[in-house]
């Protein structure tokens, strides 16, 4: 007996991966297995029970009643023969879920029957969510970059002369006082412009690969000054070594950032627990998170029994400025700063929280275990020294050179000031041998920092070379090419210019 042909058109519609249903007087008649399975409904006899309103949740994101709505998408199909329109609806388990619907209506006799594709695009969506939040760090980025550099020299300034004239008031506290109010909001000022840079800087000079475990015992002191009493702090270590990318002050950040929104969100008390540990991305992690790539990762998971974030706060909790804190106890930089550096690293951000559920702050940071971690760098705070030496600064901004000149001048240093590049590359030639270290600021017109030290380099120069960077999107971050050059970024303070100057000497030779 010949086997009966299956039926194509049947084959079209029950193979498809879109969701396909046929509705007639506001029934659904028929429906294919995607739509069961995309509804999460037990079996389609349920499916095809239900109302097409109980499919869709009270309202739609333009906040109108998803009743009205639907009738008036109905029209429009009615009334043009097909519409195509976003919808959300709700699955059996009351997930609420994003589709594209195409709507056709399809006389028959004097019956309109309408014939329903509905496309899953949650993944559609989350994408064009990502791209929204990447356009949107580029741009603060770009504005960040553009004021960065006049900014980094006026906190220089201030912050320079406030160390200067602190110095001179330890005889009269009342007045050190004020001054060192000023020195405090200079640094802050300082922190805000570095955690803006963040987003216009893809790689900063600075990365080293780190171990996470030491970061995390040492800022463990610190959290416990910043948690008040009524707050409990676990911190659940790795024993394992955990080598990523990154800088030390960035790593501390993101822990200081999470305990403090863990904090802010327990008002009443509760625990906080900061765990690290080693895990492995894989096709099977639940939703392949932040688009990461397959590997091993550190996992730095910050979790409070706080009042949690609603749907809407969840939703925009990374947005730079975005906070639901009054003004004056929360900038919405924390979480866009703890993104911004993880990826960074080449890691990612995931976000668990419901309203009275606390919250769970995931950050992943690819491991890098094959390569050696850099050399410790000296933590403890150094007692900044002077010299005798005679230092050339390159700098065109004149309060800027003029903090820096007084500052090594009041170090004992022998200090010449040129007023850009091409100033300083005549007095270096004029007198070979008569400097121990130029100290150059990059952007400069007619020579810029990188230029000059092209210059030197080709002429043949050993010149010992300290290079202070205020924001340069440009050229400074290919400063490798310039052989041996130390740099510091802008704004420094005192105390550190003097340290980072006598490095730069005490390397010499
Ligand atoms: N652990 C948390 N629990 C509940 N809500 C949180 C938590 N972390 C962040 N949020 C919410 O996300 C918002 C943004 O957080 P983010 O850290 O970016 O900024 P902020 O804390 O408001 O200000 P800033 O960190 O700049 O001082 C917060 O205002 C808060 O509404
Ligand atoms: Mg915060």
């Amino acid at each position: 007996m010949a086997r009966a042909q299956p039926d194509p058109y049947r084959e079209l519609f029950e193979r498809s991966a879109d969701a396909i249903l046929i509705i007639e007087d506001e029934r659904f008649v028929d429906c294919n297995q995607a739509t069961v399975e995309m509804l999460r409904y037990p079996n389609k006899e349920a499916l095809l029970r239900t109302h097409p309103s109980e499919l869709s949740p009270p309202t739609q994101p333009d906040g109108r009643r998803s009743f009205d709505k639907a009738n008036e998408m109905m029209a429009i199909a009615l009334e043009r023969g097909s519409h195509r329109f976003e919808w959300d609806h709700m699955r059996f388990d009351g997930e609420v879920f994003p589709v594209e619907v195409l709507l056709t209506a399809v006389p028959r006799g004097d019956k309109q029957v309408l014939h329903v594709v509905w496309r899953d695009i949650t993944d559609r969506k989350r994408l064009e969510e990502q791209l929204r939040h990447a356009q949107k760090m580029e741009v603060i980025g770009q504005l960040a970059g553009g004021v960065a550099h006049d900014f980094n020299n006026l906190l220089v300034a201030i912050m320079g002369n406030g160390e200067l004239l602190q110095k001179k008031l330890t005889d009269r506290p009342e007045l050190a006082e004020y001054v060192e109010d000023m020195i405090k909001a200079g640094r802050r000022g300082a922190t805000l412009v570095r955690q803006l840079l963040l987003f216009s800087r893809p790689q900063s000079a600075s990365m080293e690969i780190i171990d996470l475990g030491p970061v995390l015992r040492e800022v463990h002191r610190m959290l416990e000054r910043l948690i008040g009493e009524d707050i409990q702090l676990v911190v659940e270590p790795c024993t394992e070594p955990l080598p990523i990318r990154g800088t030390r002050g960035h790593m501390e950040q993101v822990v200081v950032n999470l305990v403090t929104n863990a904090r802010d969100a327990m008002p009443r008390g509760g625990t906080v627990t900061v765990s690290l540990r080693r895990v492995a991305i894989t096709e099977d992690s639940i939703g392949a998170i932040d688009q990461l790539a397959f590997g091993p990762y550190a996992l730095l998971a910050v979790t409070d029994t706080g009042e949690g974030m609603s749907e809407t706060v969840l939703a925009h909790a990374i947005d730079p400025f975005f906070t639901t804190k009054e003004v004056g106890r929360g900038t919405g930089l924390g979480l866009s700063t703890v993104y911004g550096i993880a990826k960074q690293s080449g890691g990612g951000l995931a976000i668990d929280s419901a309203l009275g559920q606390g919250t769970t702050v995931k950050v992943y940071l690819p491991l890098r275990d094959d390569e050696p971690l850099s050399r410790d760098a000296p933590r403890a705070e150094r007692h900044a020294r002077g010299g005798s030496e005679r230092v050339l600064v390159a700098e065109d901004d004149a309060i800027v050179a003029g903090v820096v000149v007084r500052v090594l001048e009041a170090q004992g240093y022998t200090v010449e000031l040129a007023s850009d590049g091409a100033d300083a590359l005549q007095r270096i030639l004029e007198r070979p041998g008569g400097f121990d270290l130029l100290l150059s600021d990059v952007v400069m017109p007619r020579m810029s920092g990188p230029e000059l030290v092209r210059e030197l380099r080709g002429r043949g120069s050993p010149l010992r070379v300290l290079l202070m960077s205020g924001y340069t999107g440009d050229g400074l971050m290919q400063a490798s090419e310039l052989g041996e050059v130390d740099l510091l970024e802008k704004p420094f303070s005192g105390s550190e210019l003097v340290l980072r100057v006598r490095d730069a000497l005490d390397k010499r030779g």
